[in-house]
């Protein structure tokens, strides 16, 4: 028997396990399978690992990044996370501006990684953009960007919301794990969209191995992103509204083309799955794979769905909202 020790957490990621929620079915009577991708099971926790290790790979390849630079991001939290960690351990320094509605344990983590954390609403003039844009994450991302990198040297900008790497990834590793795991038995695939990486790059690939797949992306519903009426609204960590946008508020990393159809899910039903989830099979997750099995479930039910398998993406960990009021309300029926 050979030996078998990781030299570095960049070996630890992707390979993440499918896992069938048989009690969540069962107790809602669904026919149909939902099996959920436990993006929590790298090592930093997310989905994000992925594209953390997959945009410095490719900086590094291109002579971007060398020994001492700083890598920055714009994130709601887990790009900030997987990439500090990816810095720390190749000598890197990394910077996030984060969204003010951060959890604070995402803030904490990156800190313990030796990252560097800004919140929006610090910065000028972005603070003035966010306002104006009610809290729009592209657009202040845009402007920040525009303002760094015109001024700071020896900095890396991985910029994932244009980062070609970010949805290519996905078609590397996401979309043939999910093949190779339901051999080749996927009807359905479902994800929430932040920068619509994960959706338009697993989604390429299992288009590409079955053109008939259903690939449905979940956005927040209209209660749960800001307007001038409800400026702050309990929003769904990571995740965009996309439809009726203007094409400026679309990242470029989402391919639109790739959805057959878009589900929208308020926070509060969200919570109410996650919550389900967790009792029912022992999964505790994030408010975004909340989304997503809230999506499912509709999905499950409809007649046409009947013994088919609807693979979710689970983003991240519950672990992570522990300080916010996703697991402590009193819980309603889904
Ligand atoms: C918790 C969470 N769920 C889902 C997503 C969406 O992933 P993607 O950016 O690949 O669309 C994100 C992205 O920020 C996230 O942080």
């Amino acid at each position: 028997m050979g030996r078998n020790i990781k030299k570095s957490i960049a070996e630890l990621i992707g390979y993440t396990p499918l896992l069938e929620l048989s009690q969540y079915e069962k107790l809602l009577g669904l026919d149909a399978h939902i099996i959920a991708k436990l993006e929590y099971f790298n090592p930093n926790n997310s989905v994000k690992d992925r594209i953390a290790l997959a945009m410095v790979e490719d900086a590094e390849n291109r002579g971007l990044l060398k020994k001492g630079d700083t890598i920055i991001e714009t994130t709601s939290g887990n790009t900030g996370i997987a990439l500090a960690a990816i810095a720390a351990s190749r000598g890197y320094k990394f910077r996030t501006y984060i969204q003010d509605r951060v959890s604070i344990e995402r803030t904490k983590v990156i800190q313990a990684f030796g990252g560097e954390v800004i919140k929006f609403s610090q910065v000028e003039p972005y603070n003035r953009i966010m306002e104006e844009t009610h809290g729009d994450f592209i657009a202040a991302t845009r402007a920040l960007v525009d303002v760094i990198l015109s001024k700071e040297k020896n900095i890396f900008f991985s910029y994932q919301i244009e980062n070609k790497i970010n949805p290519a990834i996905h078609e590397k590793s996401t979309g043939p794990e999910i093949w190779r795991d339901t051999d080749g038995d996927v009807d359905i695939l479902v994800a929430a969209v932040g920068t619509g990486g994960t959706l338009s790059g697993a989604g390429a690939y299992l288009r590409k191995k079955k053109p008939l797949i259903h690939i449905v992306a979940v956005q927040p519903g209209p209660d749960s992103v800001p307007t001038d009426d409800n400026p702050e609204p309990d929003e769904i960590a990571g995740v965009h509204r996309f439809s009726d946008m203007p094409p400026d508020r679309i990242p470029h990393t989402f391919n639109l083309d790739i959805l057959d159809e878009a589900i929208a899910v308020e926070t509060s039903e969200a919570r109410t799955a996650a919550r389900a989830v967790a009792k029912s099979d022992g999964i505790l997750v994030g408010t975004s794979s909340g989304a997503v099995l809230h999506a499912a479930t509709l999905l499950a039910r409809r007649a046409e769905n009947k013994g088919k398998t609807i693979v979710v993406i689970f983003a991240d960990t519950g672990l992570h909202y522990l300080s916010t009021d996703l697991f402590t309300e009193s819980v309603s029926s889904v």
